[in-house]
């Protein structure tokens, strides 16, 4: 395989798939897909806004994302467990599957909603 071959990811729960050449970041990826990530820092591993849940693979396979580097490690205090990355530090290197986080506002409305549900079987 050559080092700038096309891999799949997959973006959740949005179901977007989109191509993408191998090394390019998540948040990258992300934004090729037409989806954005809550940033800050504009990728410097300084917000921790960026955190991405990638989807484990079967035993033996691998999740299609770079290993974390010393940066990533320390800030999201990562030991042997990947699920949980840095949109902005980890590349994508083979197929992948990755949760991305429930925008700020529609989880805001959601929230609301259920609460007003909520309030109403209460009658
Ligand atoms: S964009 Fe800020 S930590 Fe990733």
């Amino acid at each position: 395989m050559s080092s700038t071959s096309k891999q799949q990811v997959v973006f959740l729960p949005a179901n977007k798939t989109v191509l993408v050449t191998r090394g390019t970041t998540v948040l990258q990826a992300v934004r090729m897909a037409g989806l954005s990530l809550p940033v800050r820092c504009d990728g410097r591993a300084a917000c921790l806004m960026c955190k991405v849940q990638v989807e484990q693979p079967q035993a033996g396979q691998q999740d299609g994302l770079s290993d974390p580097g010393e940066t990533e490690c320390r800030k999201l205090g990562l030991h042997d467990e990947r699920t949980l990355r840095l949109g902005c530090q980890a590349r994508i290197v083979g197929p992948a599957v990755i949760h991305l986080p429930e925008d700020r506002l529609k989880q805001a409305i959601r929230r609301q909603l259920q609460q007003q549900d909520d309030d109403l079987s209460d009658w």
